[in-house]
Formats: structure tokens, C-alpha cells, sequence
């Protein structure tokens, strides 16, 4: 595996392979990674010719201080895991090589920066993507993939790919599971064996609204999934909410063409996050 530290050296060696006609995939990620970050890899290695990872811990996208510090950095098993799954290329580059000082710059991304993730965490979206707008810029890939996981974020990034007419196509890849039904996040090293078992209570509460869809109405599934996450000891709701699926806009009917489930909790002080498509 290549591992470049410069924007400059990177978009050099790639411009090579695309002169040859090579189709770039990207898989940008924030590093500490798991099964869920290699089969996007997996994925790209399957669907592209030379497969780029950037590991850079954005600083723009935390509202948190504390939450960045804590951030998890183990870069030797990272940079093993990526080699475990023949990644071609990594880019490892410093705060200092992506951002020049103090940029006062943002993008329109409307409502979608508002609602769900947005409500709780103000300005993250606008930091995931500068970052993401960044790196396109130099990696220039042809198909970049992301996880299902941060649902919002990949309607985000699709829709600034749409603003700047950026000519990639976005990958959105399944959400990884343990045995047990958590969604894998890297956030989940943080979590006590007891807190474990409590993040449970969240993608239980996904399933069973997906399992019942076909017997209730929308506000009743709604209104089980809250009460039942507001009773789950350990476990301080932030939102559950069905959305249409294109729009993230709240379901108005069983019959829109697409739905999803998406919720966000605190478990402990580590907040986690997880949907289903329902429909
Ligand atoms: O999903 C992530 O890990 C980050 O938000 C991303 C897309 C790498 C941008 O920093």
C-alpha cells in the first residue's frame, strides 16, 4: 500500500493511473477502523481499479472539543487492517495540509443540515462537507463510498456532489452488524460492557418498527419506538424519526415510495447513531 501524506504527491500518483484509464474509488474515513470501514474498502476494491482511504480526524466536524480529543487514533492497526485488505492507496495527511488557517466558508445545503443529526449537532454537516469537498479535490475519484450508516450524511454529500456538479457517483454501502445487532461505529470502543448491552435498545427499536410496518400506522410506530427507548435504562433519546427516504423530510404516508428509520441516542456519554430502510 502507497501512503502519501501531501495533497500534492497524491493527486500526482493518481493522475498517472488515470491516464492509463484507471477508475479511482475513495472511501474517506476519520481512521479507527472496523469490519465496516474494510468492506467499504471491499466494495470499492470489487466496483474500481485502485482504491484510495484517507484517515484525517476533520476537526470542523466536531461540536464538541472533548469529543475530538477523545477521538480514537490507532493508526499502526489501522494502517494493518488496510494492508489485511490490499488497499491500494492511503492518504494520511495533517490539519496543516487540509486547511490554511481560519476558512470562513460554507455550502447552501439547506434544510438537510437542519433536521435530525443537524438539530443536535449545529454546523457538523458543513465540516463533513468541507472536508469531503477537500478531498474530492484531490483524490478526484470516480466512485466514492460511503456507509448507510450516517444516513444523513450520504443524502449531504449527494447533494453538494449535485451543487458543484461534481462528476463522482456516490456508493452508499450496508451498515455492518455484530452478532448481536449493533451497528459497528468507532465510537463503540468507548461503551462499558454494561452500556453495551444497553446500545442495544436501539437497533431493536429499528427492527421492530421495521417488523411491524405492515400492522401499524406511521404515528404509532413513532410513538412505541420512543416510549420504549425513553424506558431503556442507560439510554437519553435524542430523536426517532420515519422519513421519506429521498427527502429525510418526516413520513406522511406508508405509501411514499421510500422510508427510513433513523435514531440517535446518548448511551453513557458516547452518543450513537443507527437507521433501517423500512421500505
Ligand atoms: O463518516 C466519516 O467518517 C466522516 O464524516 C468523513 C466522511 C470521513 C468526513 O470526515
Amino acid at each position: 500500500m502507497k501512503v502519501f501524506t501531501s495533497k500534492h504527491e497524491l493527486s500526482g500518483y493518481l493522475d498517472t493511473l488515470k491516464e492509463k484509464g484507471k477508475i479511482i474509488g475513495f472511501v474517506p474515513t476519520m481512521g479507527a477502523l472496523h469490519q465496516g470501514h474494510l468492506s467499504l474498502i471491499e466494495i470499492a476494491a470489487r466496483n474500481t481499479d485502485c482504491v484510495v482511504c484517507s484517515i484525517f480526524v476533520n476537526p470542523t466536524q466536531f461540536n464538541d472539543p472533548e469529543d475530538l480529543a477523545k477521538y480514537p487514533r490507532p493508526i499502526d492497526a489501522d494502517i494493518a487492517m488496510l494492508e489485511q485488505v490490499n488497499c491500494d492507496v492511503l492518504f494520511l495527511p495533517a490539519v496543516q495540509e487540509m486547511y490554511s488557517g481560519d476558512e470562513q466558508w460554507s455550502i447552501d445545503l439547506g434544510y438537510l443540515e437542519r433536521i435530525l443529526e443537524g438539530r443536535f449537532r449545529p454546523g457538523h454537516y458543513q465540516g463533513v462537507t468541507q472536508i469531503v469537498k477537500k478531498l474530492f479535490d484531490v483524490v478526484q475519484p470516480n466512485k466514492a463510498f460511503f456507509g448507510q450508516k450516517d444516513f444523513q450524511q450520504v443524502k449531504v454529500i449527494m447533494k453538494m456532489v449535485e451543487l458543484y456538479s461534481m462528476p463522482v457517483e456516490i456508493v452508499m454501502c450496508p451498515i455492518l452488524r455484530e452478532e448481536d445487532g449493533l451497528a459497528m461505529s468507532s465510537r463503540n470502543i468507548h461503551l462499558s460492557p454494561s452500556e453495551r448491552v444497553e446500545a442495544l435498545a436501539l437497533s431493536k427499536t429499528l427492527n421492530s418498527t421495521r417488523e411491524n410496518f405492515a400492522i401499524k400506522p406511521i404515528s404509532q410506530l413513532q410513538q412505541d419506538a420512543e416510549s420504549f427507548l425513553q424506558n431503556s435504562e442507560g439510554v437519553e433519546l435524542e430523536y426517532f424519526e420515519i422519513c421519506n427516504a429521498e427527502t429525510l423530510m418526516p413520513a406522511e404516508s406508508k405509501d411514499e415510495a421510500g422510508l427510513v428509520a433513523l435514531v440517535a441516542a446518548k448511551v453513557g456519554r458516547t452518543r450513537l447513531i443507527d437507521n433501517i430502510i423500512i421500505k
